[in-house]
């Protein structure tokens, strides 16, 4: 005879630990109910989303998340570029030794806040076109140059530049394979670029944009808090109330389970 059934040891199914999770999260919440938008489902393969009135009929006495997420950490009222990096960017060390790099070789500043910034796409966003999204974030606050280089290095990255020592990335062929092309568009942009009056700014980028990560290196966001005041214009009113083309990209970074 075999080991007896045991129903209550059976490990549980993907969709009922997704359940489990859902339920969680639900809790914590409190009164309110987070949605997620179409694009999260998105990023699991599920071109979905969340249905409100079949939501809303599951749970009567809630209402459905409008402002700050519990879960997420608290913003300030006014928030900063800082407050942003502190709560909202997922990883920093990448963006903080890149910039170390640069200050360390003597770039200029808006060359070290442009290796500071250039993934904040990523780090915060979206991974896709994440040199387009940074540089729409920040495009209102830094000077074109700093905003035209983030934008770019999504392009040069892709092209070696032996003027300055700059390589196809090693890693590129280890993470999209020895074969991958870039698309035509991202072709089409480092041809744009070649001869752009800022091109060298976006090439430095490329240049201080290490991966070869010290986890020993000592790298501290205090050590760029000057040259962000010098060169961020930090609106009065915080990020996402200051009315330029990029506030409703910090607003939903800072509240992204709204419902709408
Ligand atoms: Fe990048
Ligand atoms: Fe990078």
């Amino acid at each position: 005879m075999g080991p007896p059934m045991n129903e209550h040891a059976k490990p549980l199914t993907l969709s009922e630990r997704a359940d489990e999770l859902e339920e969680r999260m639900m809790h914590e919440l409190g009164e309110r109910i987070a949605t997620k938008s179409t694009l999260f489902n998105i990023a699991d393969g599920k071109v979905e989303m969340p249905n409100g009135p079949a939501l809303k009929a599951a749970n009567p006495d809630k209402y459905f998340l409008m402002g700050a997420d519990p879960r997420l950490p608290k913003m300030p009222a006014k928030p900063t570029l800082i407050d942003f990096f502190n709560n909202r960017f997922a990883s920093l060390n990448h963006l903080l030794q890149s910039a170390t790099h640069a200050l360390k070789g003597g770039h200029s500043e808006k060359v070290v806040l442009a290796c500071l910034l250039h993934d904040i796409g990523v780090a915060s966003f979206i991974r896709a076109d994440h040199g387009y999204w940074g540089a729409q974030m920040i495009e209102p606050y830094v000077d074109e140059e700093v905003s035209w280089a983030v934008r770019t290095h999504q392009a040069l990255r892709f092209f070696p530049d032996p003027s300055v020592g700059y390589e196809y990335p090693e890693m590129y062929i280890k993470y999209f394979g020895a074969d991958y092309k870039p698309e035509p568009y991202i072709v089409r942009e480092y041809e744009r670029a070649r001869n752009h009056k800022y091109y060298m700014t976006s090439r430095l980028i490329c240049v201080n944009d290490i991966y070869s990560f010290d986890p020993d290196a000592k790298v501290n966001l205090d050590d760029f808090v000057d040259i962000i005041g010098r060169n961020f214009k930090q609106p009065k009113e915080g990020l996402g109330f200051d009315n330029t083309p990029s506030s409703h990209m910090w607003r939903t970074l800072m509240w992204p389970t709204r419902f709408l």
